[in-house]
Formats: C-alpha cells, structure tokens, sequence
C-alpha cells in the first residue's frame, strides 16, 4: 500500500463525484469512498497500523489530504444536486420545433395616420401645426366668426351645448365645437401677421351618425394671414394639398359658397382620382366627377377687426375639410363608421 494507490483513489473519487445526478447516487459514493464498512479510503486508513514508520507517515499524510478532498467534492455536489433541483427547467431540453409567439406590433389609427400626413403636407407649404380647446365659448365658436345668436348659421350646425360642473356663466356658454374654424380667431388673437397655421382636431354635432356623418369627426383648419394675400394665394395652397395627397393630375373645381366667416367664400372639389369623372356608378364620387373637400374663402375683414388687425393692411385665406373624408378616399372606406368601431379586422389592414 503506498501513496500511489490513494493518488488512484482521489483521481477515481475527482472523476465520479461530479458526476452523480442524484442524491442516491451520491450517497453510494460516499460508501464508495468514505463508507465504514467498505470505503476505499477507509480501508487505506485502517491498514496504515501495519506500515513502517517512514510509510505510515507519508501515506497517512496523504490519505488524510485525500479524505478532506472527497469530502469537500461530495459536499460541492450535494449542493449542486440541490440547486437543480430547485430549478427544473434547467435540466429540462427546449423544445426547438415550438413555432414562435406572433409578435403583434402596434399601428397608428387610420384617422391619426391622415391627420399626420395632412400636418405633414401643409408643413412643406409653411404652415405650422397648432391644436386647440375640444370644449369652446360660443364666442370663438360663433360670435368671433360673425355668428351672433339668431344667425340662421347657426342652424347649420347642430350644437352640442355643454355645462360647466364648476358652474355655468349664462352670458358665456360653452359646447363641443362644431368646427375647427374658432381656432382661427384663437390663433390671431395670440400672434401677429405673417401666420400659417394648420390646426387638426376634434369637432362635434348633434347630428344622427349614418356612412358619411359621426357626431364626434375631426377637420383640419388652415389660416394664413399676410401682406397682399388673394384668393390665388388660396388655390394654389389647395391645389398643391391636393396633388400631394391624390397625385398629381388632380384638377380642383371652386364653386361659390357661403360662410359667414369668409368673403368672398367658395368650396372646393377634387376630381374624383378613382374614376376621374368617366363612372355614373362611381362608388367614390357618386358618378358626379367631383369629390367635396372643404370649404374655404378669404378671411371676413369684421373678423380681422375683432382681433386687431387692420383689414386694409392684411388680408388672409382660411380652409376647413373633413379629416374622415380624406381618411375614407385614401382607404377606400366605404363607411365612416368603420373607423369608430374598434374592430381591429378592419383597422390593421392600414
Ligand atoms: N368651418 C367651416 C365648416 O365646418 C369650413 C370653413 C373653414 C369654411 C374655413 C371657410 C373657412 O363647414
């Protein structure tokens, strides 16, 4: 019996002990090794009595090295059987022919994708993007825009009042505004001329919903107030909108209108870019060649009074449009309530 043999018996113990995968297993190479009866080590240790002086201690020396050693790696390992078995799925294969999670990414609404890309085109023209109150005075609503209470006007839109819960100022009422145009009195009452502002927003009418009307729609409002501004300044700014958004063989038709805010006032159409005028069964026009865009005109000098500006020094061009109206030819929509339903069947298609 000498050293080399408990060098074999440690390198045999260094080997097998980390192998062992349960606690079974381990405590047969803890019999294997250190066991009373039948350890190797054991044995070596019993046996040293009979050795010579010299050997008894060098291979006592050694087997009690080796001990420590064997006791030390059944240790390491028990822990480490007991930090697998706290977590399984480590010991657990992926299965790697599982498809894969869908990934479902996030879009804008079709509304917001046209409002932005309405901001987007009037900002290559100049104007800049301005938002404004949801909930208004009858005063910029109406009075500001030469509407005065038993103006026929008014009829034209059906009003949604509203009360204060802080309490309501009889002289000051306020309601959902029916159109983004009190922005345009908001806007100069704030700054001074040259302006070019185009404002995107939420309006509301009491009105009954049906495929081309809601009660809560958005318009986007253009102003622009200048030095020798005219009614060309006006067509060219809508005929340049138009083209950026349908293409560029788009004609424009203006046609005489009225608003009480505007003077001379017009309407403006697009050719209808899907059948340009050539389908008495156009789905898109109505086979009338023409698609309603906004109403629009140059801006009343009574307005332009109101906030102090003299009118014989600047003039300016206003617009107004239906965002859903253009959301729904860029679609293809043929329902403007299919926009407010929600149903994601038909919102991720854009
Ligand atoms: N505010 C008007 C409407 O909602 C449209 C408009 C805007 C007309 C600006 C003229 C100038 O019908």
């Amino acid at each position: 019996m000498t050293e080399k043999d408990v060098r074999e018996i440690l390198e045999a113990a260094e080997r097998e002990i980390p192998e062992t995968r349960d606690r079974a297993g381990l405590a047969e190479k803890r019999a294997r090794f250190l066991g009373r009866e039948r350890g190797l080590l054991t044995k070596i240790l019993k046996e040293l009595g009979g050795l010579p002086a010299d050997q008894k201690r060098t291979v006592g020396a050694a087997a009690n090295v080796a001990k420590k050693r064997i006791e030390d790696l059944l240790a390491a390992q028990e822990r480490e059987l007991q930090r697998t078995a706290l977590d399984p799925t480590l010991e657990r294969p992926e299965d790697m022919t599982l498809p894969p999670r869908r990934l479902r990414v996030g879009r804008l609404h079709p509304i917001s994708q046209t409002v932005r890309e309405v901001s987007r085109i009037f900002g290559t023209l100049g104007f800049e993007t301005v938002e404004g109150p949801e909930i208004e005075w009858d005063y910029y609503n109406f009075e500001a825009l030469n509407i005065p209470v038993g103006h026929p006007a008014r009829e034209k839109w059906d009003t949604l009042w509203m009360s204060n819960p802080l309490g309501d100022d009889p002289s000051r009422p306020i309601l959902g505004r029916t159109h983004t145009s009190p922005m345009q009195v908001r806007v100069m009452e704030k700054r001074k001329p040259p302006i070019r502002v185009v404002v995107p927003g939420r309006c509301y009418r009491f009105e009954a919903t049906d495929a081309i009307r809601e009660s809560i729609f958005f318009q986007y409002e253009g102003l622009a107030i200048d030095e020798k501004l005219t009614m060309a300044d006006l067509k060219g700014t809508l005929y340049a909108f138009a083209r950026q958004v349908f293409g560029s063989d788009r004609k424009i038709r203006f046609r005489v209108d009225y608003f009480p805010f505007t003077e001379p006032s017009a309407e403006i159409a697009f050719d209808c870019f899907a059948c340009e005028g050539r389908d008495p069964n156009c789905r898109v026009c109505g086979g009338d060649g023409w698609i309603e865009a906004a109403g629009c005109g140059m801006v009343h000098p009574d307005v332009l009074r109101r906030v102090g500006y003299d009118p014989t020094r600047y003039q300016g061009f206003a617009f107004g449009g239906g965002i859903e109206r253009l959301a729904m030819l860029r679609t293809g929509a043929p329902d403007i309530r299919l926009f407010y339903q929600n149903d994601l069947r038909y919102l991720e298609q854009f």
